[in-house]
């Protein structure tokens, strides 16, 4: 059985593998709107991802404390623990709720941005690939689970490039203004995400998401109505 860890670096290959050829490749786990088997919680774990929102839950240090035990890559590393990490690299990565009209969205979906500016966090840029960064910069999947102990469905969506999705991707983008995601850099763009069936407005849900450049992170948000 592959750890949470494991998932992750196979599906960093299939990423990279997909932005190499042009196509896009699905590991046999997970189909684009597939519905996941909620991981094993290994307390213990320094990637380990929890289930439920722990008390005290802080999840600057928390995800301090998984990226350097791996969720953010080395390079990333001196940036996260420097004197801006909390604000300019941990906060710029988590996930916050735009107020945004629900009407621009489909039900059973959530609008997600990063970096939420009304804690001082720095807003979360978005980039396509270019000749300076042959990579890009945004999101490819956002992992979405109800934060309960016991099993649960797991909904992942998928972007596999930006400002707009491939055919075969289940997530969406809106632009928080006007029609065109990319504007500001990127940092005005909406991340249109699916819930699983389970999830109901007022539930408490777990975010984890996948920055193509800085890694994993993780958090907890209320779905609103
Ligand atoms: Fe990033």
């Amino acid at each position: 059985m592959p750890t949470p860890y494991d998932r992750t670096t196979r599906r960093t290959f299939l990423d990279r593998l997909a932005r190499a050829t042009g196509a896009l490749v699905l590991a046999p786990i997970s189909s684009a709107c597939a519905a996941r088997a909620a991981e094993p919680s290994k307390p213990g774990d320094p990637r380990a991802v929890p289930r439920e929102r722990p008390a005290g839950w802080d999840p600057i240090e928390f995800n301090r404390a998984r990226g350097n035990a791996g969720a953010i890559p080395a390079s990333y590393l001196p940036s996260i623990n420097g004197p801006d990490g909390d604000a300019k690299h941990l906060g710029k990565h988590l996930p916050y709720i735009p107020n945004f009209e629900r009407a621009r969205f489909p039900a059973g979906a959530i609008a997600l941005m990063w970096g939420d500016s009304s804690k001082g966090y720095a807003a979360h840029p978005n980039a396509a690939p270019s000749q300076a960064n042959p990579e890009g910069h945004w999101f490819n999947w956002i992992r979405i689970r109800k934060a309960v102990a016991g099993d649960a469905e797991e909904r992942e969506s998928r972007f596999s490039a930006w400002p707009h999705p491939r055919p075969g991707d289940n997530g969406a983008y809106r632009a928080s203004r006007g029609d065109a995601p990319g504007a500001d850099s990127g940092k005005d763009t909406i991340y249109i995400a699916e819930l699983p069936s389970d999830v109901r407005p007022g539930d408490l849900v777990r975010i984890h998401a996948h920055c193509i450049t800085h890694g994993e992170y993780v958090d907890f948000l209320v779905v609103p109505s």
